[in-house]
């Protein structure tokens, strides 16, 4: 055990097996723990039963819905409108720039949904699921657990530009990420807390090409050599072969992310520009040294991205099946 996990993962643990309470003051009101106690009872352990068969036969899909998640949320709050398939009338944020190609997940959220309707018929918003699954992904991945609060509705409606717009890319400067998580209400250490998700999944050489081959100033010689083999400078050539976000525990929700920045080993020029020279180096340093605390701050940020509202006036529903209106 000790040989194949480093110290830190049992810090991590440790702070993983307390429930993280979480207050969010000006978090929606309207949201509730207890949204679905009469109509749904069994709700929870339906969906993180569901969830734990997706992660034990594939612990990537596990990350893939967490991401599923932040970019639902940063489209118009989180009404599940990323999970909306083309149809006339509605052109999907799936094939938006930061999605297409990138995104996946979907049938793990399909197959979610199918456990939670035989349980409870027309009754839970997939945006809901998507909270739950996301929370219960990260969980079983390792990290910290956090009490969801419920309630949110589906959109009958996308926005791809909206999408285009919101989510920041892996080209992105430290001061565009600021700014992109200040727009949705989000703090400075909100924003690197979330970007510790990166400490599970992977990413396509397309998206982290210039960064290993000679782009970057500041990235580990070693880590880029490494990277070349599978992602060579010409464009085209092993577009979509993958590398893990955290080279060194992948599949494990820990503080390894941030223990890779600090050795110039992050995988994306945004990932790199947390730990720059700039202003969340001294926090990407405590949160290496203190898995809990990067523990307990994942689970407020969580909660705060999570209750990003649809805007007023926007047409909601409970959908039957996420991929569509009902
Ligand atoms: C801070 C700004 C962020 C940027 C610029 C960013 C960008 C990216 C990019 C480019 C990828 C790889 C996509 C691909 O190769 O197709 C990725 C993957 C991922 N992102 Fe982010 N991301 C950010 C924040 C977040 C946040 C806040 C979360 C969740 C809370 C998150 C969760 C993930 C996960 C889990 C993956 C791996 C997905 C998989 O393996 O399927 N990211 N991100
Ligand atoms: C580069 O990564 C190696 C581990 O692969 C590490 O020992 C070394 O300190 C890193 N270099 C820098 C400059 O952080």
């Amino acid at each position: 055990m000790a040989a194949i996990f480093p110290a830190r993962i049992f810090s991590l643990a440790a702070a993983a097996a307390l429930l993280i309470a979480v207050s969010c003051p000006g978090c929606d009101a309207a949201l509730s723990t207890k949204y679905y106690d009469k109509t749904c009872p069994g709700l929870q352990p339906v969906v993180r039963s569901a969830i734990a068969q997706v992660v034990a036969a594939d612990p990537r899909t596990g990350a893939s819905v967490l991401r599923l998640f932040f970019h639902d949320c940063f489209v118009n709050g989180c009404d599940g409108s990323v999970l909306l398939d083309d149809a006339p009338g509605l052109t999907a944020e799936k094939a938006a720039g930061p999605n297409l190609g990138s995104l996946r997940g979907f049938e793990a959220v399909d197959a979610v949904k199918a456990r939670v309707e035989a349980a409870c018929k027309a009754t839970v918003s997939c945006a809901d699921i998507l909270a739950l699954a996301s929370r219960d992904a990260v969980s079983l991945l390792g990290g910290p657990t956090w009490t969801v609060k419920l309630g949110r509705k589906d959109a009958r409606t996308a926005s791809q530009a909206a999408a285009n717009a919101n989510l920041p890319g892996p080209g992105a400067s430290l001061a565009s990420q600021l700014a992109s998580f200040a727009a949705k209400g989000l703090s400075a250490r909100d924003m690197t807390a979330l970007a510790g998700a990166h400490t599970v999944g992977r990413a396509r050489c397309q998206t982290f090409r210039g960064r290993v081959n000679g782009g970057d100033a500041n990235v580990n010689a070693t880590f880029a050599t490494q990277l070349q083999q599978g992602c060579p400078a010409a464009n085209g050539v092993g577009d979509s072969s993958l590398a893990p976000l955290d080279a060194e525990t992948p599949d494990v929700f820990d503080n390894g992310y941030f223990l890779g920045l600090a050795q110039q080993r992050g995988l994306l020029h945004s990932d790199q520009e947390l730990f720059s020279g700039g202003s969340q180096d001294a926090l990407v340093r405590k949160y290496g040294g203190n898995a809990g605390m990067f523990a307990n701050d994942f689970a407020r940020a969580m909660v705060k991205m999570g209750s990003l509202e649809p805007a007023a006036g926007t047409p909601v529903e409970v959908r039957i099946n996420c991929r569509k209106p009902n």
